[in-house]
């Protein structure tokens, strides 16, 4: 390499999130609009580390390794999303781009990683952009003066749910006249917003099948396009949001349970009425929800669950139940885990420069 050769590299960590009133439907012949809004909690332990090392070249060049291996079905999706960024980011026309990715949860355990690592790619490319601009500054100033509302509109264009992962400890994502300052096209951050007993909350990640998706997130969206029941659907998520926003403040835990578990219901009934039809749950799905129900009901702690658009279950609760609660999940659930699999994250601090 020529030493004038313009080069540098950059490194950030993001994490992935839990929906807990979901996104599920777009606004048709839109750039990823929901037809809902969304709220999620930030997760800590489940997060991606991206690092590009850029090189200047006569053209666009993409050398991406996940893990340390080369993955040719990520290349190729970052390589269509970095694509359409061209106009955005002009210096994309003329580097190479030498992409690391690594995911801090099991590639297997079934959980989607596009949130963390898209929002993670997205923060890189946001610091590269401002290096070339000359910006001689230290990571944690660099870090300081990101635009994270433009990360997280950045990131919803490569994976919807990625643009919630950039704040910490809650997001909402959608125009909603019940947040000022909520739009559409990225989220904004409840961190400021949520009761302290929110911030406590753990999430544990109950692994009951490592199967990848019986239907990618881009088809099962797709799929509402023709759901019977999906205007009912959005004016439920609507309201949900209001509710929640109102437990989140308050710090109503019964009100918070009640909204989390019934979006839960509501987006695998959702898949099961949809045409074709899915179900993403498994028998030990049902069998640990079951076994919540009845801990929650015999013992009075607020523990709930969530699910994403698959069969793993995830529990929770706040800090100050941990270690009943952690007690219950190895005594009566983790037997129901795919080969005793969990994974104990929390609500966490959102992205970080490495
Ligand atoms: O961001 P996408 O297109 O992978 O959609 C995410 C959909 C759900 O995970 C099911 C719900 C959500 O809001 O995260």
């Amino acid at each position: 390499m020529n030493e004038n050769t313009i080069h540098g590299g950059v490194k950030w960590q993001s994490p992935s999130n839990i929906a807990l009133v979901k996104y599920w439907g777009k606004r048709p012949g839109m750039t990823q609009i929901p037809q809902n809004p969304s709220i999620s909690l930030t997760l800590s332990r489940c997060h991606t580390e991206t690092a590009i090392f850029f090189e200047e070249s006569d053209r666009f060049g993409l050398h991406f390794r996940f893990d340390g291996k080369e993955n040719p079905e990520f290349q190729t999706k970052i390589a269509d999303f970095l694509k359409t960024q061209m106009p955005r980011f002009p210096f994309l026309n003329r580097m190479d781009l030498h992409i690391d990715s690594h995911n801090s949860f099991p590639h297997s355990s079934g959980i989607a990683s596009s949130a963390s690592s898209m929002s993670a790619l997205v923060l890189c490319l946001l610091d590269i952009n401002m290096s070339l601009r000359g910006a001689e500054l230290c990571g944690a100033t660099r870090q300081s003066i990101i635009d994270f509302s433009e990360a997280s509109r950045l990131s919803r264009l490569a994976s919807g749910s990625a643009c919630r992962s950039l704040f910490p400890k809650a997001a909402l994502w959608g125009a909603t006249t019940a947040c000022q300052g909520s739009s559409d096209e990225y989220a904004v951050s409840l961190e400021n917003t949520i009761a302290p007993v929110f911030k406590t909350l753990h999430d544990s990640i109950l692994i009951v099948s490592d199967a990848k998706k019986a239907v990618s997130s881009r088809a099962g969206h797709a799929l509402m396009d023709t759901n019977p029941y999906a205007t009912t659907r959005y004016a439920q998520a609507n309201s949900n949001i209001i509710d929640l926003l109102n437990a989140l403040k308050t710090g109503d835990l019964e009100q918070f349970i009640h909204i989390t578990e019934s979006e839960a219901m509501q987006l695998h009934a959702l898949m099961m009425c949809s045409n074709p039809s899915f179900i993403l749950m498994k028998p030990n799905t049902l069998r640990i929800i079951n076994t919540i129900h009845e801990f929650r009901h015999e013992t009075g702690i607020p523990l709930c669950f969530t699910l994403d658009a698959g069969p793993n279950v995830h529990l929770l609760y706040p800090d100050q139940h941990a270690e009943m609660v952690e007690r219950f999940i190895m005594d009566e659930l983790e037997h129901y885990c795919h080969e005793g699999q969990w994974i104990p994250d929390r609500v966490g601090d959102g992205p970080s420069r490495c």
